[in-house]
């Protein structure tokens, strides 16, 4: 009994540590993206050939930035459970910015530039295919809340939530890579496909091992 008490307690300060570092991770990531490209010239801490792309394709890469960042940022808001039972109202408020500001203009931009990203087919269809799963799992999570079905809002918002962490991922494996010395030509495509895989297959382990979630 005490030794059940003892794990419940101590699983739930992990889950609670991750969330912070997850959090974290997400407002220091939106912090970067919108300092960087707020303050420095397009492109100017990018390779050079994805610098020429950013030029050629400005407004686009702009509103991906800026979009995605304000998703980013939301994140750590609308997964906090005291503030969302609280302040649902503005739940609902923060959740349309979420979706309306952030992941439709940010999902659509990323399809966009995926067509040209660094890398070649490998990261054109490894972005591609996370900016479709985005935006679908945006829209079956909206669907499902306007059809009052607040289980499957949860639950499709959450993997919604694991592939706008992909922003957070790509950067931590970039890190990884920059400091193994593989060039980041060799590198970068495959970052494209594993900076969500793995989230998403995390979440939805996760998930499954929930059918009911608190
Ligand atoms: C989840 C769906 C997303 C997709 C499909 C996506 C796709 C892309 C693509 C294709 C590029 C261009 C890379 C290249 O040319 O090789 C890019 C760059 C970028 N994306 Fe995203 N992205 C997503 C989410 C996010 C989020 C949530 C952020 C939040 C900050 C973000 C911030 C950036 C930044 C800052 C760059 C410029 C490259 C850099 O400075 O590191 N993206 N994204």
């Amino acid at each position: 009994m005490i030794g059940t008490i003892r794990a419940t307690i101590s699983t739930r300060r992990l889950q609670s540590t991750g969330s912070w570092v997850a959090a974290i991770g997400c407002i220091g990531i939106a912090a970067y993206a919108a300092i960087a490209y707020a303050a420095f010239p397009l492109g100017a801490l990018v390779h050079p050939q994805m610098k020429l792309a950013f030029q050629g394709h400005s407004v686009a890469i702009y509103t991906h930035i800026f979009a995605s960042a304000l998703a980013l940022l939301l994140v750590p808001l609308q997964l906090a459970a005291g503030w969302r039972r609280r302040h649902a109202a503005w739940h609902r408020r923060a959740g349309r910015v979420y979706l309306a500001l952030g992941v439709l203009p940010g999902g659509l931009s990323g399809l966009y530039v995926a067509q040209f990203a660094f890398g070649g087919d490998v990261s054109t269809w490894g972005f591609s295919l996370l900016a479709i799963l985005w935006l679908g799992t945006a829209a079956l999570a909206y669907r499902s809340i306007r059809h009052g079905d607040v289980p499957a809002h949860r639950r499709w918002m959450l993997l919604n939530v694991a592939l706008t962490f992909a922003a957070v991922t790509l950067r931590l494996y970039l890190g990884l890579f920059f400091a193994s010395g593989v060039p980041f030509e060799l590198f970068y495509p495959w970052v494209s496909w594993l900076c969500w895989v793995p989230n998403l297959l995390l979440m939805a382990v996760y998930l499954a091992r929930r059918p009911v979630l608190r």
